[in-house]
């Protein structure tokens, strides 16, 4: 009896222990995030190059997330980095290294990082390294840089320490009515025989890795789906991360029912092969008529302006959403459904290459060269998803101060750079230009990051659709011809490490369009690219190492930057005081408007933090906080109503989700003010008590 009773007793046991089996784990994996939120006020947004677009107010938070993978037996990692930012920029990287290295020696290097902007334009610029594109943030802007270097730093690691065993799954699907070709005439001209191979001119295609810890947890996800994140216009103020941003904070808060930026989940929604792809899947028409635009030139009646794409929704926000959440859905579908574990060594390759001097073998006889940098007429049209992207007449005649300072140091073109961009005729000149400093970057890196069979291809451009297949296909191969499975696969991992504007193919750049006349090295910058990424495959399946290439020069002591220091601020009716009229109860579904004497963001980003919280009252004295600043239902909004007195006033919006529990709310604004000796003090404001009623 007794030994019958040990057997059963031994038997119930060894059932509990093989349940609590973890799983054969393949990989050392931790993911992070961190909010890098830039200035929410006076600084203009980086990507639609629209002088009048200043941040003025926070939609939604940005944020970096990184993802440290391992194999179990090595300490050598990649670490893969999606940012809630416009692009990479040079100093930027060069600034997250530095930091780094000083932490962690030798293990996260220039080499194996690579970081990816989700290209989001409602983000503050001024953080390049190259003067163009700082020209309409009024020059370099140090508050936006550092903002996301701590904030980058920081989300690799919360991911450092967040490191354990798992595995990592891969899946691919289908995404419709989320993209369409915003250049159409230009993807045309590529050859008939190439085009038929594929049923879209964009790609439709989601990637998605799914991170689970040994018990099978989820850790993180990475997706990868070629959209620009132009659903917010470039009449947007408030700071956003636009569509992508959003889908991260959508899928994050399905895991943890937690506010943005909590951690416990982290999904970024990475960019790829954007580069001809507008989330405006209503098209573009004309702003005056309604009529479509002249299609090979996306004008109305000759002119650039009037003609503008719109996205599915009924304005900006509901489009952000609509796109938004269409790649969250996507990505918890192809998440809950994969099932090929990655599998295989961990490796990287990177090298920084003069892309102005690389020598291209185009076929058995002809080899040609890449040329100095220099951007088309073209590319002052702007797109239709932000018409007049750097328009000279308007700064012209508004007396830009930046750029009045510099305009008169515009070069005439050489005949030897006519030729080589021949048939972009050339606006601006940048790679004969080097006053007061280079203006688009000639040394770039180009890396590979493996996971078994996936491998990462990061590049520092903006791919056309076509441009992001051929080099998939060129690396793929050759990393298949080298000795890896063959069922590898490549993923584009667009504006990655530093930024060198678009790459067309070599018969898109025939036709000009603002990405042809944005390709910067010239007709055969593709080749140039794919040849240099096909070098590191190569160098990867041999085991060898890549050639290390010139280090690209540090110009953040010579950075110009023309944008003014908060000087002070004032309220003379007490900061945080409220300035509204208030009603008792709102219904559900509908829109709480509270505006505050405040001062300038500036004075403190509030990182991890938040400008303003939406109060819920649980007892007498308890009030529980239901919403911070980063959440889709909240707006801040700031404006200056006095310079001269340094008075200014925000107002918070909250839209009352139509679920939202009865009961009674209230809402809080978190300011911090400058004083005229630059002392900066926090305060609060707050509303009264208001119902919330069906
Ligand atoms: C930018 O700010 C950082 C941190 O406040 C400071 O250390 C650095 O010197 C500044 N750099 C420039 C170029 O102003
Ligand atoms: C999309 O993914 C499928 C499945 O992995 C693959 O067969 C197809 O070639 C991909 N299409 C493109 C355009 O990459
Ligand atoms: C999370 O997503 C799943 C779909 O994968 C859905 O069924 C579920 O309701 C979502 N949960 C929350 C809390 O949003
Ligand atoms: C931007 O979107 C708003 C609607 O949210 C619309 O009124 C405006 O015309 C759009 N502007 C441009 C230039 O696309
Ligand atoms: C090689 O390319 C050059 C330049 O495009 C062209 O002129 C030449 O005819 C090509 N030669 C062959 C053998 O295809
Ligand atoms: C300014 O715009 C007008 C109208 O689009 C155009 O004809 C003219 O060439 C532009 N000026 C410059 C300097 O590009
Ligand atoms: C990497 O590959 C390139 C091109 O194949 C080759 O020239 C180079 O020598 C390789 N690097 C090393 C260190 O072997």
């Amino acid at each position: 009896m007794a030994a019958t009773i040990c057997r059963l007793v031994i038997l119930a046991v060894s059932i509990v222990l093989s349940a609590c089996q973890t799983k054969e784990t393949n990989y050392v994996i931790g993911a992070g995030i961190a909010d890098i939120t830039g200035p929410a006020a006076g600084i203009n947004m980086m990507g639609y190059a629209n002088p009048a677009q200043i941040s003025s107010g926070l939609h939604l938070r940005q944020y970096s997330r990184a993802f440290i993978v391992s194999e179990k037996s090595s300490s050598s990692p990649v670490v893969f980095i999606s940012t809630d930012s416009c692009m990479q920029s040079q100093d930027l990287k060069l600034e997250v290294v530095r930091k780094l290295k000083a932490k962690y020696g030798k293990l996260y290097t220039e080499r194996n990082i690579c970081i990816s902007g989700t290209h989001t334009h409602s983000g503050p610029g001024g953080f390049h390294q190259y003067l163009l594109y700082d020209i309409t943030s009024l020059g370099f802007v140090n508050e936006t840089l550092q903002a996301y270097v701590d904030g980058i730093v920081k989300s690799v690691d919360n991911a450092h320490m967040a490191r354990k065993p798992g595995n990592i799954y891969i899946n691919t699907g289908e995404l419709l009515d989320s993209n369409i070709n915003r250049s159409p005439a230009a993807y045309v001209r590529n050859p008939p025989e190439e085009r038929a191979r594929y049923n879209y001119n964009v790609d439709k295609n989601m990637t998605v890795l799914k991170m689970v810890d040994a018990e099978g947890k989820g850790i993180g996800m990475i997706s990868w789906f070629a959209v620009h994140c132009t659903s917010m216009n470039n009449t947007n103020g408030l700071v956003s991360s636009d569509n992508k941003g959003y889908a991260s904070q959508l899928m994050e808060e399905n895991f943890t029912q937690d506010f943005p930026g909590n951690g416990k989940f982290v999904a970024a929604f990475a960019q790829s092969n954007e580069g001809d792809v507008s989330p405006n899947t209503a098209g573009p028409k004309c702003l005056d008529t309604g009529k479509p635009c002249d299609l090979p030139t996306s004008t109305c009646n000759g002119r650039n302006e009037q003609c503008v794409a719109f996205g599915p929704g009924k304005d900006m926000f509901e489009s952000t959403k609509i796109i938004g959440e269409n790649q969250y859905k996507k990505a918890m579908e192809l998440y809950n459904k994969a099932t090929v574990q990655l599998s295989g060594p961990v490796d990287f390759r990177h090298s920084y290459v003069d892309m102005t001097n690389v020598q291209v073998q185009v076929n058995a006889t002809t080899k040609v060269k890449t040329c100095n940098t220099a951007m088309g007429f073209s590319f002052a049209a702007g797109t239709t998803d932000g018409p007049g992207a750097f328009n000279f007449n308007q700064s012209d005649t508004t007396g830009n101060a930046f750029w009045d300072a510099i305009r008169n140091f515009i070069k005439a073109p050489s005949p030897e750079q006519v030729k080589c961009h021949h048939p972009k005729p050339i606006l601006l000149d940048t790679g004969e230009i080097t006053f007061p400093y280079a203006w688009q970057p000639s040394i770039v890196d180009v890396q590979i990051l493996r996971i078994g069979q996936l491998a990462i291809l990061g590049v520092p451009a903006e791919f056309t659709t076509m441009s992001g297949r051929r080099t998939r296909d060129a690396v793929t191969k050759a990393l298949i011809q080298g000795g890896l499975s063959s069922d590898t696969v490549s993923v584009i991992a667009g504006l990655s490490n530093d930024y060198a504007d678009y790459v067309t193919t070599y018969e898109e750049y025939q036709q000009q369009r603002y990405e042809g006349g944005s390709t910067i090295y010239g007709p055969n910058t593709l080749q140039a690219f794919i040849q240099e990424l096909v070098k590191l495959a190569n160098n990867m399946t041999k085991g060898e190492p890549a050639s290390p290439g010139p280090n690209p020069p540090d110009l953040i002591s010579k950075e110009w930057g023309f944008v003014p220091p908060v000087i002070f601020d004032a309220a003379p009716r007490g900061f945080g005081t409220l300035l509204s009229q208030m009603q008792p109860s709102y219904k559900q579904g509908t829109r709480v408007q509270a505006k505050f004497a405040a001062a300038h963001p500036r004075n403190n980003r509030r990182a991890e933090g938040t400008f303003l919280t939406v109060e819920h009252q649980v007892s007498a004295d308890n009030w529980q906080v239901v919403y911070k600043d980063s959440q889709w239902c909240t707006q801040f909004h700031w404006v200056r109503t006095s310079t001269i007195f340094g008075e200014s006033e925000v107002t918070i919006i909250w839209d009352i989700p139509a679920d939202q529990a009865p009961g009674t709310y209230r809402l809080q604004y978190f300011g911090d003010s400058k004083s005229l000796s630059g002392t900066i003090t926090p305060f609060s404001g707050q509303t009264p008590a208001f119902q919330v009623t069906i």
